[in-house]
């Protein structure tokens, strides 16, 4: 598929790449001034998770189609240890580690879709949608 590409994360330089990718990717799709915003900032959340919670991983920044939909995917995927609770880390001001705990709610609002397949011991993958309108 065209308009598809993928961000190695292993460092906080990563996540500016991957957000200034996925803005690139979303200026091709058509996507609006500040919606571009909102797109590169849960880029750089879900990116910044991947460094503090799983250390590296891997972002995939792609257009999707749903029937008459079109839009941006943006997955993040690593296999760091999971999260035990997602209810839990989806809480607005939850957090395990130093941060405020607002990066997965935070992105889940800035996105039309977020979902979080995660098993303990063996990764997260945080797959977010935004449609155009
Ligand atoms: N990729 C990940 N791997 C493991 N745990 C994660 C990951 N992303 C998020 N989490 C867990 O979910 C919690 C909430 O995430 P977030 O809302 O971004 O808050 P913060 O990163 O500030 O702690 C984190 O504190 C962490 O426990
Ligand atoms: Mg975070």
């Amino acid at each position: 598929m065209e308009n598809e590409s993928r961000v190695a994360i292993n460092s906080a330089a990563d996540i500016v790449t991957a957000r200034q990718k996925g803005r690139v990717l979303a200026v091709e799709l058509g996507f609006d001034g500040s919606e571009l915003t909102l797109i590169a900032t849960a880029i750089s959340e879900v990116a910044r998770n991947i460094v503090d919670h799983a250390k590296r991983g891997e972002i995939f920044l792609a257009s999707v189609h749903q029937g008459s939909k079109r839009g941006i995917a943006v997955v993040a995927r690593d296999h760091g240890p999971g999260i035990p609770d997602v209810d839990r880390a989806m809480q607005y001001g939850y957090s395990t580690g130093k941060g405020l705990g607002v990066g997965l709610p935070g992105a889940k609002w800035l996105m039309d879709e977020l979902d979080i397949e995660t098993q303990v011991g063996n990764g997260t993958t945080v797959t977010m949608k935004k449609w155009l309108h």
